[in-house]
């Protein structure tokens, strides 16, 4: 992912939790060893049903890649989810839990559940796919063509371009159909024998810009429009994609705000027979997990105390460099008076720099460091660089 705006919300420090939780969370450590990633499904399933509550006329596809942990996936298939998957394997990390249905029910729900939201698909993708006749999106004519060879069983929903203003992560430079070109390539896919069957969009990750909503759906309103009047079809799937921005900080503003723009705008420019989805990822994860770390070396460098902790930018904290977010990191363990402080990630390399200017007590090796809302990718995107793996997942209130 890229960025135009390095706009994350959370580089403010966050409120210490309580005693009681930091306990709960230091016996978590104690117990799993450090660095130790922990899930609440609990928290999880309360931001889907926050989700549904606000947008009830929205089906809820969660974003695998945010976070493809398998329970994760789990819960929120109990909880009646849908799914938009990336790749082959996040597809059959879904799949592993329709396998045993009958053969019917199985196929109805990849019709209804399931979306492919890759615009570009390896041909051998698309032949894989092409059995399970899911939805896939696509944005140019070179992708329509290998489509229409490899996967011409697939429902289609065009990808529309549409600003990205101001969002933490910006997404429309690589994907995205121009609006002004999107009927002339529904007209090339119904001319090649393929149905489109839908629209869709992605306004950046963390979008705190409501307004590039308003103007997706504006922009997608047209589309549909002329695409009935011009070629006499009917588009009736509408994928508002993700970015549904998280409170990492009291400025963003909550849900409830955008949900009933986003209400109004969907009930003045769609019939009422639009089936409206949305590629939540970051929302239903972010601050459902938390990483805990431990000091596993101390210097004073530039002035200022350095700790070196066991996770770092090759790890848990990648997400600072792909999802251009920050995580303040706590003290877990110890109280005491503030000091600007750098800390660094385990690796050799001086890019493996989490912060230089976290505010924590005075540590000491073996004292433990912790981040919340690391949920959304975060552990996604953690590598073996320099043969440290990727934290211990702990699941709580599975
Ligand atoms: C196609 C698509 N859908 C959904 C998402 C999830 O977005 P978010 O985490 O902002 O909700 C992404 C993120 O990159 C995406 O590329």
């Amino acid at each position: 992912m890229t960025t135009t705006t390095p706009l994350c919300g959370n580089d403010r420090p966050a409120p210490q939790k309580d005693r009681g939780s930091r306990q709960f969370l230091e016996a978590l450590a104690r117990e799993h060893g450090t660095p130790v990633f922990i899930i609440d499904h609990e928290k999880i399933r309360e931001n889907y049903r926050e989700f549904k509550k606000y947008l009830p006329k929205v089906q809820v596809y969660f974003a695998v890649k945010a976070n493809s942990n398998p329970a994760i996936v789990k819960t929120l298939f109990d909880e009646g989810a849908s799914f938009d998957v990336a790749s082959m394997p996040e597809f059959m990390i879904v799949y592993e839990f329709i396998k045993d249905m009958p053969d019917k029910e199985r196929q109805d729900f990849i019709w209804d559940r399931i979306i492919y939201a890759n615009t570009i698909k390896p041909i051998e993708t698309l032949e894989e796919l092409n059995q399970y006749k899911p939805l896939v999106t696509f944005d140019n004519i070179e992708e329509l063509k290998k489509i229409r060879a490899h996967a011409p069983q697939a429902g289609l929903v065009l990808r529309l371009r549409v600003p990205n203003t101001g969002s933490m992560v910006e997404l429309s430079s690589k994907f995205g159909a121009d609006p002004g070109e999107a009927v002339d390539l529904i007209k090339a896919a119904f001319d090649l024998g393929l149905v489109v069957e839908g629209l869709s969009f992605h306004v950046g990750s963390q979008c705190t810009n409501f307004e590039n909503y308003v103007e997706a759906l504006q922009i997608a309103s047209s589309i549909i429009d002329e695409c009935e009047s011009r070629l006499g079809q009917k588009i009736r799937i509408l994928d508002i994609g993700g970015g549904f921005p998280v409170r990492y900080n009291p400025d963003v503003r909550p849900l409830a705000d955008l949900a009933a723009k986003l209400n109004a705008e969907f009930a003045r420019l769609f019939p009422e027979d639009m089936q409206i989805l949305a590629e939540p990822g970051r929302f239903l994860v972010a601050n459902a997990c938390t990483l805990v770390a431990k000091v596993v070396g101390k210097a004073h460098r530039d002035g200022k105390p350095c700790y070196y902790i066991n996770d770092g930018v090759y790890h848990t904290y990648s997400g600072q460099v792909f999802d251009h977010c920050t995580y303040p990191v706590l003290s877990l363990t110890k109280e005491g008076p503030a000091r600007i402080s750098a800390v660094f990630g385990p690796t050799c390399d001086a890019f493996d720099t989490i912060t230089l200017s976290a505010e924590l007590p005075n540590l000491e090796i073996g004292d433990l460091v912790y981040s919340e809302n690391i949920g959304a990718y975060s552990i996604a995107s953690s590598t073996y660089f320099n043969g440290f793996p990727p934290a211990k997942v702990v699941h709580i209130n599975r």
